[in-house]
């Protein structure tokens, strides 16, 4: 079965001119006019994964649409005695599901379900895949400093090797031909990267990644996947924490994004975060508008 219309499973398969449309009715969206596009609906949050931002904007996102949501997680419900994926989908379906939106550690979890489900499936990050509505809501907000992305050059800097946001990022950015510059040491950003998509490069020096960048993406060492990897920390700091001396070599009007959560100290400093070039506050608040674009486009309501 092919998944349901409406179901946002990546980026990679998205047309440019589709991932315009969402972005352009997210401008419409505001969670301080709730619209009733989704009334009645009932949105279930499946989060087989930690996640505060995702988990919290995506609900913000449906019950500003009008509809209810029901938030399913793995500790406390009946996956914890083993019940499989596609039965846990099957039960949220039968208890009334309109779309789900799933988080799940597997690369492939929300494909397999929307493949057996009628119903819209939203992917809120799967493995080390893709988390289309985290690059969406970077998309958005890139557009709303820098107005175009015609001509633009985005670094993004650390553990690009886990980072399902960096995949998902690349692949937006490349559709509309952004210079796209890779940056960290070589467990975290191989070489093989390049061929993610077109137009990215890997440098292992950040200052070559700073130079003439006008959007810097951060993203956080995954501490938790780097079982196995030689990655020294102090390493790390010394060579790729974004310092506001090193902020200094990109251009003057570059701003800098996280998708969260931050590590402070580690992948870039207070004065950074908290710094007049962050937009870490603004990408999250943006996720509310973004995500209620991508619910109203999965019950065919963007119009
Ligand atoms: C990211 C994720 O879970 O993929 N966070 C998010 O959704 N905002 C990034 C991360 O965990 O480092």
């Amino acid at each position: 079965m092919n998944p349901a219309r409406g179901s946002l499973l990546g980026i990679e398969h998205l047309e440019a001119a589709e991932i315009l449309r969402l972005l352009k009715f997210a401008r419409r969206m505001n969670p301080a006019k709730p619209r009733p596009l989704l009334k009645g609906s009932r949105v279930f949050l499946l989060f087989y994964e930690a996640s505060t931002r995702t988990r919290c904007s995506f609900e913000v996102a449906a019950k500003s649409l009008g509809a209810y949501t029901v938030l399913v997680q793995s500790s406390g419900s009946s996956i914890e005695k083993g019940e499989s994926l596609l039965d846990t989908g099957h039960t949220l379906r039968a208890a009334g599901a309109d779309i789900i939106v799933i988080r799940h550690p597997n690369a492939g979890a929300p494909w397999l379900m929307a493949q057996h489900l009628d119903i819209p499936v939203i992917n809120a990050g799967d493995g080390m895949h893709e988390h289309p509505s985290q690059a969406l809501l970077d998309a958005y907000t890139i557009l709303r400093h820098k107005k175009t992305f015609k001509g633009l050059q985005v670094a993004i800097i650390g553990d690009i090797f886990h980072s399902r946001v960096a995949r998902s990022s690349c692949h937006l950015l490349s559709k509309f031909g952004v210079k796209i510059i890779l940056c960290g040491p070589p467990e975290l950003a191989p070489e093989i990267a390049t061929t993610l998509a077109p137009g990215v490069r890997v440098t292992r020096h950040i200052e070559d990644a700073l130079r003439s960048t006008d959007v810097i993406m951060l993203l956080r060492v995954q501490s938790e996947r780097l079982a196995g990897m030689k990655i020294d920390l102090a390493d790390y700091i010394a060579r790729y924490q974004m310092t506001a001396a090193r902020l200094k070599l990109a251009k003057k009007d570059a701003i800098v994004m996280h998708p969260g959560p931050i590590i402070r100290g580690l992948e870039l400093t207070s004065e950074v975060a908290d710094g007049a070039q962050s937009l870490i506050v603004e990408e999250v608040r943006h996720g509310v508008p973004v995500r209620m674009a991508i619910l109203a486009r999965a019950i065919g309501k963007m119009r």
